[in-house]
C-alpha cells in the first residue's frame, strides 16, 4: 500500500534516502578508492573506446547525465532516444558498448535500440531495475539499480538509484578504459556515502512548499542548466509537465538567447539548476530572465555562485561533489512537481494517456 502517504509517487519520493543506500551498498570500496560491481566479471570492459547510451523519458534524462560523467573523465560517450536509435542506429563495434537504461525493462523502444545492433559486435549491458527482465535477456551483462518497486507512474526514486548506479560505472569505465582522464576520486566517494542523508535533509527541509503555493497557478513553466543540470533540467521539467498537465519546458542554460528567451515573461517561472559547472554562466541566464520580469527558483547550494542574490526563491541543496548535485537538485524539482499537481487535484500516480511502462513503439 501507499504506506500513509496520499499518493505512491510522494511515498517513493520520500523512499529515496533507503532506496540510495540499497543503491550503493557493497559496491564501494572508500579505502582502495574503486567501484566493485559485484555482477560485472573483471574486464567486461577491456578494450571499451566509446559508450552510448539508450533510453526513453526520465531513463534518458539519466543517461543523459551519465553522458556528462563520462565525458568528464575523457571518455567518448553518447545518449540517444532508444526509439531514434533504433530506427537509425550509428556505427557499433566491437570497441562500443551501449548501455540500454530502463527501470522496467520492458520498455519497447530501448528493447528494439539493443536488438538493432546484436550482431555488430558492440558489447552490450542492461541497466535496470526489474529483475529478470526482459531487456536482462537482451544483453550480455546487467546491473541491477536496487531502487526496489516503483508503482507511480512518475519516475523518481528509478531516476536517482539510475543515476547513482551509473556514477559508479563511470567510475569503473574510468578505471578500465586505457586514456581514461586520471583523477581524484576521494571527494566523489565521500559525497556518495552521505547522498542518503543529503536527500533525508532535503525531505525534511525542503522549500518547495513555498515554491508550488506561489507559482501553480501558471500555464508554463522552464528549466534550465549545464552539464548534468542540462539532463537535471529535462528531467524537471518532464516530471511537472507529466502530472501537472501545464506546459514545461527543459533547456541547456546555453541555449537560452537562441530561441527560448522569447517567450519569457513575467508569467513564466524559471527555474535554473546549478551543480558547479560554469555556474557563473548560469548566474548570467538568470540576470537575462530576470530583466524579462521572470519569477526565478534557483536549485543551489549556494556557494560562490551568486545565483541566491537574483533568485526569487532559492531551494537548497547540501553541498555535495559536482556528480552527485544533480540528483539534490532533482529531488528538490520532484518536490515542486508533486505538491503543485497536489494542489491542482491531478491524477498523480496515474497521469492521463500515460502508462508505467512503455511496451509499444
Ligand atoms: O521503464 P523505462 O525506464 O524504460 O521507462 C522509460 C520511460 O517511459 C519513463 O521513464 C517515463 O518517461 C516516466 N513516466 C517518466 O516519469
Amino acid at each position: 500500500g501507499k504506506g500513509g502517504y496520499d499518493h505512491y509517487m510522494l511515498k517513493e519520493i520520500y523512499e529515496q534516502p533507503t532506496a540510495l543506500r540499497q543503491t550503493i551498498r557493497g559496491r564501494t570500496d572508500p579505502l582502495k578508492q574503486r567501484v566493485d560491481l559485484e555482477e560485472l566479471p573483471p574486464g567486461t570492459f577491456s578494450g571499451i573506446e566509446s559508450v552510448h547510451l539508450v533510453a526513453m523519458g526520465t531513463s534518458y534524462h539519466a543517461a543523459m547525465y551519465a553522458q556528462s560523467l563520462l565525458t568528464d573523465r575523457g571518455i567518448n560517450a553518447q545518449a540517444y532516444l532508444s526509439g531514434e536509435y533504433g530506427s537509425n542506429p550509428p556505427p557499433v563495434d566491437d570497441r562500443t558498448l551501449v548501455v540500454a537504461v530502463s527501470q522496467s525493462g520492458e520498455t519497447a523502444d530501448t528493447l528494439s535500440a539493443i536488438r538493432a545492433i546484436q550482431g555488430t559486435g558492440a558489447r552490450t549491458l542492461a541497466l535496470t531495475n526489474v529483475v529478470g527482465s526482459t531487456v536482462t535477456r537482451e544483453c550480455e551483462n546487467t546491473v541491477y539499480i536496487r531502487a526496489g518497486p516503483e508503482i507511480g507512474v512518475a519516475a523518481t526514486k528509478s531516476f536517482s538509484s539510475q543515476v547513482a548506479t551509473l556514477i559508479l560505472l563511470c567510475e569503473r569505465l574510468s578505471h578500465a578504459t586505457n586514456g581514461a582522464t586520471p583523477r581524484s576520486t576521494s571527494d566523489l566517494f565521500d559525497s556518495l556515502a552521505v547522498l542518503p542523508d543529503d536527500v533525508q535533509q532535503i525531505l525534511d527541509e525542503s522549500e518547495a512548499q513555498a515554491v508550488a503555493s506561489a507559482y501553480h497557478d501558471c500555464e508554463s513553466y522552464f528549466f534550465l542548466g549545464r552539464g548534468v543540470g542540462h539532463a537535471v533540467a529535462l528531467e524537471g521539467a518532464l516530471k511537472f509537465k507529466e502530472i501537472t498537465y501545464d506546459h514545461a519546458e527543459g533547456f541547456s542554460a546555453a541555449e537560452l538567447k537562441h530561441g527560448p528567451l522569447a517567450l519569457v515573461t513575467e508569467d513564466t517561472p524559471v527555474f535554473a539548476v546549478f551543480t558547479g559547472r560554469d555556474d557563473t554562466k548560469t548566474v548570467h541566464n538568470v540576470k537575462e530572465v530576470r530583466a524579462r520580469n521572470a519569477p526565478v527558483v534557483a536549485v543551489t547550494d549556494g556557494n560562490h555562485t551568486g545565483a541566491t542574490e537574483y533568485a526569487d526563491h532559492v531551494l537548497s541543496i547540501p553541498d555535495t561533489h559536482r556528480d552527485v548535485a544533480g540528483i539534490l537538485a532533482n529531488v528538490q524539482l520532484q518536490l515542486v512537481s508533486y505538491l503543485a499537481a497536489d494542489m491542482l487535484s491531478r491524477s498523480i500516480d496515474k497521469p492521463r494517456n500515460l502508462a508505467k511502462s512503455v511496451t509499444v513503439e
